[in-house]
């Protein structure tokens, strides 16, 4: 069964924004509890590739902002998606000539969702058919009225940071509200910056932000994985400690409960404009539930494990409007799919998602992660109640959000 308490390194997406708007500030900005996955240090070591000074001190990090400096050497991304598609905005605003590279998971996903918004505002740059690698050059922006054809934080910030940079007001509007952590942040930085429905309207940057000190909140992506261990395997009880609960992340903490898991929110507090709670998740027999394209940004990280949850609940779950998954850190829908049959669950794949029929009592097998650290984390979940041994061809990849992930677990697992 899986006992006791949790404590999270900090949420991805809000350690990959807290850099780069550290960067923009004026002076010191004091960071702790950051993300330790290798995505975030790929956003650390771009900056500083364009001169920002970061230091460690102790368990934190302090940025001192400043001027963006052309750097020497392409930007490696590696795996990391947010990286790649925030910096774009973000260097093309700042007037900054570089080239973007990334591994081969990153080097194959879309980024023209980045760049035709960036050329309509004037940013001239070089792709590979609106692939990595790409060249931007420092181009004089103006302000556009985007309307983003998906629900995307990323898109959705990367214009916002390009129109720091842009002559005139930018604005976004997107037709589901994505993660809001970039409205939320600058916001609170001093950024002049507005929302409005699904629409955010931002102004160029006339001075810097504000620095900061920021505690992170613990991961609700991350957590999820233990929330998910927690409510299959029999008489498990799990407390998750300072978890972010930011109403567009808490997507999959709703379907969770509305499975029927245990759950206690034993506390709730604001910290920097985010509500953040301990969460107590105890297991109970689990129902299906049906997912459709409204839910999907408020899970769309959780999708995986979800399907794995599936397995083990009475009935039909259908996932709908997830097509987003097909461009995730691999085809995530054909992942599911592939290595739930592998391992004996009732699966059709969709175009748009998957329909699995359960409980089933899932078997051991040979999962092929496809380098995606949500895969080989789900199915590590998956193995805790599987009758024989599951095997991830390439475990170490959960290092991308968290390379604590197989001791925690090891650690609860009792
Ligand atoms: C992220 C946004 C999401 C999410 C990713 C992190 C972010 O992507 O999947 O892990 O930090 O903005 P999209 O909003 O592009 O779907």
């Amino acid at each position: 069964m899986i006992k006791g308490k949790i404590t999270f390194p900090g949420d991805k997406s809000i350690s990959h924004r807290s850099l780069m708007f550290a960067a923009l500030a004026e002076g010191e900005s004091r960071i702790s509890n950051l993300s330790t996955g290798t995505d975030v240090q790929s956003t650390r070591e771009c900056l500083e590739a364009c001169g920002i000074d970061i230091r460690d001190d102790g368990d934190d990090v302090v940025v001192t902002g400043g001027k963006f400096a052309d750097p020497k050497q392409p930007l490696d991304c590696g795996n990391s998606g947010t990286s790649t598609r925030l910096l774009l905005g973000l260097l093309a605003g700042q007037g900054v000539n570089a080239t973007f590279i990334g591994d081969e998971s990153l080097s194959s996903r879309p980024m023209n969702r980045i760049l035709d918004p960036l050329s309509q505002m004037g940013l001239k740059s070089k792709s590979n058919n609106g692939k990595l690698p790409i060249t931007i050059y420092k181009s004089d922006l103006t302000g556009i009225e985007y309307d983003s054809p998906v629900a995307s934080a990323q898109v959705k910030s990367a214009v916002l940071l390009a129109g720091f940079g842009a002559s005139g007001e930018t604005s976004v509007t997107e037709p589901i509200l994505s993660r809001d952590h970039t409205e939320k942040m600058l916001k609170g930085l001093g950024g002049n910056i507005s929302t409005h429905g699904l629409t955010t309207t931002i102004s160029p940057l006339t001075s810097p932000l504000l620095s900061f000190d920021l505690t992170v909140p613990g991961d609700p992506s991350t957590a999820a994985f233990f929330a998910a261990a927690s409510s299959i395997v029999p008489n498990s009880e799990i407390i998750l400690n300072r978890v972010l609960r930011n109403p567009t992340r808490i997507g999959f903490y709703g379907a969770l409960q509305k499975m029927g898991a245990g759950m206690d929110c034993q506390e709730q507090w604001e910290d920097a404009g985010e509500t953040i709670g301990n969460l107590k998740v105890f297991q109970q027999p689990l129902n299906a539930i049906t997912i459709t394209k409204d839910d999907v940004p408020g899970l769309v990280d959780e999708l995986p494990i979800i399907a794995i949850l599936a397995t083990q609940a009475k009935g039909k779950t259908e996932v709908r409007g997830a097509e987003e998954l097909r461009v995730k850190e691999c085809d995530r829908i054909h992942a599911i799919c592939k290595n739930l049959k592998i391992i004996g669950a009732n699966i059709e794949e969709l175009e748009d998602g998957f329909i699995i029929h359960g409980p089933t009592q899932l078997k051991g097998g040979e999962i092929e992660t496809f380098h995606d650290h949500r895969i080989a984390m789900a199915f590590t979940i998956a193995g805790l109640v599987s009758d024989g041994d599951i095997i991830l061809d390439y475990p170490e990849c959960a290092s991308i959000s968290y390379p604590e992930f197989y001791d925690e677990l090891e650690r609860l697992n009792q």
